[in-house]
């Protein structure tokens, strides 16, 4: 179902400016949109229409079916299911406090002051400004106000969130923070609009992608189908992203195969393939190697490590090779001539759901057992995705390796043959299940999971 449609949007600034020139768009319930385009081409103009701050000068915007209506109930209903973070965060930062600002949309939802109270200081604890509730926004640095002024709709909780390049001006942990957060709360149920100049970013986390030029929309579609079109990326002046320059570069040199990457996951897939036809591999050596010396190959803690074959053959080396030049213990070396077959035996994931905010949250958990299962199960590398999880790791003091890009980084090290233990907050573990589920049927490489329930403490 489309929460919000258009049709035939054009909008003229007063003083003649075309900046979107008769465009249909529309965003399905529960997805995350991306809107790219050069600077000028119109984003933060749609995105503007879409909690009525602009009207369109022709044509016509719907929410859940119904035309926008631009009278003050009209706005005050959209304003409710519509949240907007605006591209300037001075636009949006009015009240003489941090905590003031980010209350003012929950004080107009009509609230009880507890609880318009328990939704600020989550949203500035999420954001990480808690400490600067009693600044006035205009002393804070340009990516602090940005996270004020998207911990101010978080707090909003609204069905929609319009963010006009949330991640601007965010270092990159901030960056990958505040995409958690706001993946969380796509997972929730709330859909998500956000203009971007970061392909990357759009790439890897967007269902659809509009690419907006002059006003116009030159294209719609998946990641996948938008990248592939590179006349196109060309002619908007955007870029490819990362991965898929690498993956091009690589596949023009015959390293790399098949189809082209969007993420991390898919990138170590279309470079390992060839390798294996190469009968190629680097390695890590175990010991001092000469060239030509023969050598076992396992994988040790995640990485393929080169063992003599004169020691321990038990070893459950499955691979053996030459070594092309000498190198000592813990250097980088390449093996050739490999036999046999080294894809390792993959390590398992197991999720242990937490209970979210509303279901009572890190306090509805029992640390000491959080901390037997670790015990018992012992994993090379846990993980905390989502807020209550990562509430409930922190106070049980335990070390996290993967905080940001979990499923991916979880995936990645199960494919390397480690354990790995994710804590995930409610709505993440099915689409973390989904994602490994899809893996496996890709990769050829069975990964084994398993979720389970820990015990309420309350
Ligand atoms: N208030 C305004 N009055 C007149 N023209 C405007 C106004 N705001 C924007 N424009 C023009 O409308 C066009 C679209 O601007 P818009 O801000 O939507 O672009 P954008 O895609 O968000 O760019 P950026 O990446 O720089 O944020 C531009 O040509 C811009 O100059
Ligand atoms: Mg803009």
């Amino acid at each position: 179902m489309n929460i919000i449609d258009a049709q035939n949007v054009t909008y003229q600034y007063p003083d003649g400016t075309k900046a979107l020139d008769d465009i249909d768009f529309s965003f399905e319930k529960g997805s995350i949109t991306a809107i790219l385009g050069q600077n000028g081409a119109g984003k933060s103009t749609l995105l503007l229409h879409l909690n009525a701050t602009l009207k369109p000068t022709n044509g016509t915007v719907y929410l859940k079916g119904e035309p926008f209506a631009y009278d003050k109930k009209g706005l005050h209903h959209i304003r409710r299911t519509v949240g907007m973070v605006f591209q300037n965060p001075d636009d949006q930062l009015l009240a003489p406090t941090v905590l003031q600002d980010v209350a003012f949309g929950p004080k107009n939802l009509k609230l009880t002051d507890a609880e318009i109270k328990h939704r600020v200081n989550e949203a500035l604890r999420l954001v990480g400004m808690e400490a600067y509730a009693d600044k006035p926004p205009h002393f804070l640095s340009g990516g602090q106000k940005k996270r004020v002024a998207i911990a101010g709709v978080i707090a909003m909780q609204p069905e929609i969130m319009v963010l006009d390049e949330p991640t601007a001006g965010l270092d990159p942990q901030g960056c990958a923070e505040i995409i958690e957060i706001l993946d969380e709360l796509n997972a929730e149920g709330r859909t998500l609009i956000f203009s971007t100049h970061d392909v990357d970013l759009a790439a890897k986390w967007a269902d659809e992608i509009y690419v907006l030029h002059e006003g116009k929309i030159k294209k719609r579609g998946a990641p996948p189908q938008i990248f592939a079109d590179h006349t196109m990326i060309s002619e908007t002046g955007l870029k490819l992203p990362t991965f898929i320059q690498t993956f091009r570069e690589l596949k023009v040199r015959g390293i790399s195969g098949g189809d082209s990457p969007l993420t991390m996951l898919n990138f170590v897939e279309s470079v390992s393939k060839p390798f294996d036809i190469l009968k190629m591999r680097c390695a890590i050596a175990g010991a001092d190697v000469c060239v030509g010396e023969n050598v076992g190959l396992i994988m040790k803690n995640g990485t393929l490590c080169t063992i003599r074959v004169d020691a321990d053959l038990n070893a459950k080396t499955t691979a053996f090779g030459r070594v092309m030049h000498n190198a000592k213990a813990g250097e980088d070396i390449v093996v050739s001539e490999i036999t046999g077959t080294i894809t390792p035996k993959t390590g398992d994931i197991h999720i242990v759901p937490i209970p979210r905010v509303i279901e009572g949250g890190s306090r509805a958990v029992d640390l000491e057992t959080i901390r037997t299962i670790i015990a018992e199960r012992s994993p090379h590398k846990i993980g905390a995705m989502g807020t209550s999880a990562k509430v409930v790791v922190r106070k049980a003091g335990i070390h996290c390796d993967f905080e940001v890009d979990v499923i991916q980084s979880s995936i990645l090290a199960a494919l390397r043959g480690l354990n790995v233990m994710v804590f995930a907050t409610g709505g993440m573990v099915d689409r973390f299940i989904q994602t490994i589920e899809n893996n496996n049927k890709h990769s050829g490489q069975e990964i084994k999971f398993s979720s389970l329930a820990i015990q309420a403490s309350l």
